[in-house]
């Protein structure tokens, strides 16, 4: 396998990161949900309060495809709060383009995330999975994430925008 580099993303980074949040949507069969844009990614990650934290897996040049990006990889996530544990990262992505999938790209990303929410001292990190995604699950479980649905029964809940404004005019 080639050296990999796990990196933090800068904003020349988000074009990469802009097709591989499109391909994992795609992947997830939820294309039609995808409404950011790269610009919205730069104002976000890289402004005086950033939203969120990416981490970007990137192979020597001479590795890549003709045409292709050194960057093969992403895993993005940001800070929450429990009011049980304290601090915690959140893992919004993960992914690894397919031609580099089954080569230890994805546990070195998911590694460098716990290292990281170590480091700030947080005491988990959680990240959802669709239901139908075996493998993804597998490769979580593999590596000692416990399945809360299974374990503690949780169900995901979320207010869309429309939804939100409903709630604002009520
Ligand atoms: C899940 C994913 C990030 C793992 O990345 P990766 O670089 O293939 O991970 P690794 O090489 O470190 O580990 C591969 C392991 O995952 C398994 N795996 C899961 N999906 C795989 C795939 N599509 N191709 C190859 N291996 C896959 C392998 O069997 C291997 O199992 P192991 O636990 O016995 O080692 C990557 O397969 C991916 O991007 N999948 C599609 C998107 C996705 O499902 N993202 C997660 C959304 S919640």
């Amino acid at each position: 396998m080639a050296a990999v580099l796990i990196r933090e993303a800068t904003e020349g980074d988000c074009g990469d990161i802009m097709k591989m949040i499109r391909e994992l949507a795609e992947f997830e069969k939820l294309l039609d949900q995808v409404k950011i844009s790269e610009g919205a990614l730069k104002t976000d990650g890289f402004g005086e309060n950033p939203f969120y934290h990416c981490l970007v897996a990137e192979i020597p040049p001479e590795s890549r495809e003709p045409q292709g990006s050194t960057v093969v990889g992403y895993g993005l996530y940001y800070f929450t709060y429990s009011t049980w544990t304290g601090r915690n990262v959140y893992l919004e992505d993960i992914y690894v383009m397919p031609k580099y999938r089954g080569q230890g790209i994805g546990s070195k990303i998911i590694k460098k995330v716990a290292e990281v929410a170590l480091e700030k001292g947080c005491s988990q990190f959680r990240l959802a999975v669709l239901d139908w995604n075996e493998s993804a699950m597998d490769f979580y479980k593999a590596r000692g994430a416990k399945d809360l649905t299974v374990a503690e029964g949780w169900r995901f809940f979320r207010f869309d925008n429309e939804a939100m404004r409903e709630l604002v005019r009520m």
